[in-house]
């Protein structure tokens, strides 16, 4: 294909389109992020479908104008169809299934965490396989090691809430602002993260491990967010009552987001250490989270590599779709379970990775366009 690609992204809260072009050049990027929802401190899916709907062609509309392309110039749609909220899935994948047929072009669907990883190479053409990537969002936290594009081998995955859940519901304890990922780190840059002491779960599955001193087991990579919500809960209504919460807030906000880095940074250099491979890849929208950037890329040291989007390009967007969607038609891969919009949905191809092995027999390891990756294996 030699025509530009145009991404859709309505899985949650954020109508997206963007324009890349068959090089995979990002031409256009609008995102429309709706507010609709503050008011009930977290996201109302009848809303969102609604708001997806009186938003997509304007939002299109934009993109194209941007790119400065005409709708009948595309070569292809790719969007993401799953997982995310039925509705808003709907909204998007019909209006793509619709327009592509109008025009006689064919539909790409992508898997919204796929699509995170390709975040990151939007912006910097080394972030290439192999890489451990950990996918941290609202709903999902996933460690996965990746030797190459469309090989996905599942390290661990959260056993409760996600990552980006956990900063939502600390963030509304603590009476702040929704989403709470960005307002948790802002209170959390003036206070102390000593403070309390909160836990670091399942943290301890992964000692020994950066140093060989113990093997890996299925499950070490797992994360399990629910109990350290919980201990920030208990604080918080002690503090409540002796009337000390509002000189507190920055330090629980502070204590709470050193305990996820923690385990987040822990476990995705642990992962890097077991599978021999220094580079590590952040999406979804944690990943704009400062503290954890710096963190993993201290871990790392001089000789590793983190890749991590700017904050427009981790969090939900056309772009990283219009990508994953390229590669997927490129490569002649098609993504079973994505057919239709899917509420829940694995990753098309992954597989559980075991202790041991390190390659994937699916995909390539540099993408069209880009020059042949580098610190292949
Ligand atoms: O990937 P994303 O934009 O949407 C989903 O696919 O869910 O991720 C949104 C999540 C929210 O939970 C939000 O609170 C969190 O990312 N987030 C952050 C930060 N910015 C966004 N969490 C921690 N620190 C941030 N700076
Ligand atoms: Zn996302």
């Amino acid at each position: 294909m030699t025509r530009p690609i145009l991404g859709i992204e309505t899985t949650c809260d954020e109508t997206s389109a963007a324009v890349l072009g068959a090089d995979g050049a990002t031409r256009s990027l609008v995102v429309h992020s709706q507010d609709v929802h503050r008011i009930y401190g977290g996201v109302v899916p009848e809303l969102a479908a609604r708001d997806h709907l009186m938003r997509i062609e304007p939002v299109v509309t934009a993109a194209l104008n941007e790119a400065g392309i005409e709708r009948r110039d595309l070569g292809a749609i790719a969007v993401a169809a799953g997982p995310g909220l039925i509705g808003a899935l709907l909204v998007g994948v019909t209006w793509s299934r619709a327009s592509a047929l109008a025009l006689g072009i064919p539909v790409i669907p992508v898997h919204h965490m796929e699509g995170h990883i390709f975040g990151p190479i939007l912006e910097d053409p080394d972030a290439e396989p192999p890489f451990v990537a950990l996918l941290v969002s609202g709903g999902h936290t996933l460690l996965i090691w990746v030797p190459r594009w469309g090989s996905y081998q599942l390290m661990g995955e959260t056993r409760d809430d996600a990552a980006g859940e956990a900063f939502d519901k600390v963030g509304k304890l603590l009476g702040l602002p929704y989403p709470g990922g960005p307002a948790v780190s802002e209170a959390a840059a003036s206070g102390d993260p000593c403070r309390y002491g909160f836990p670091r779960p399942m943290l301890k599955t992964v000692a020994g491990l950066h140093d060989g001193s113990a093997a890996a087991a299925p499950g070490d990579f797992d994360f399990s967010f629910s109990g350290l919500k919980t201990a920030v809960a208990r604080t918080v209504i002690r503090l409540e009552q002796t009337g000390a919460i509002d000189a507190e807030r920055p330090h629980l906000a502070a204590s709470f987001q050193a305990a996820v880095i923690d385990v987040l940074a822990g476990k995705a250099l642990a992962a890097a250490a077991v599978v021999g491979c220094r580079r590590v890849l952040l999406g979804g929208g944690v990943a704009a989270n400062r503290a954890l950037r710096t963190r993993v890329r201290g871990g790392l040291g001089r000789r590793g590599r983190l890749f991590a989007g700017s904050p427009r390009l981790s969090m939900d967007n056309g772009a990283m779709i219009a990508r994953a969607g390229l590669f997927r038609l490129q490569a002649g891969l098609d993504t079973p379970g994505l057919e239709e919009a899917a509420a829940r949905v694995g990753i098309p191809g992954m597989v559980p990775w075991r202790p041991g092995q390190r390659e994937g027999t699916v995909g390539r390891k540099t993408l069209p366009g880009n020059p042949p990756g580098r610190d292949s294996q």
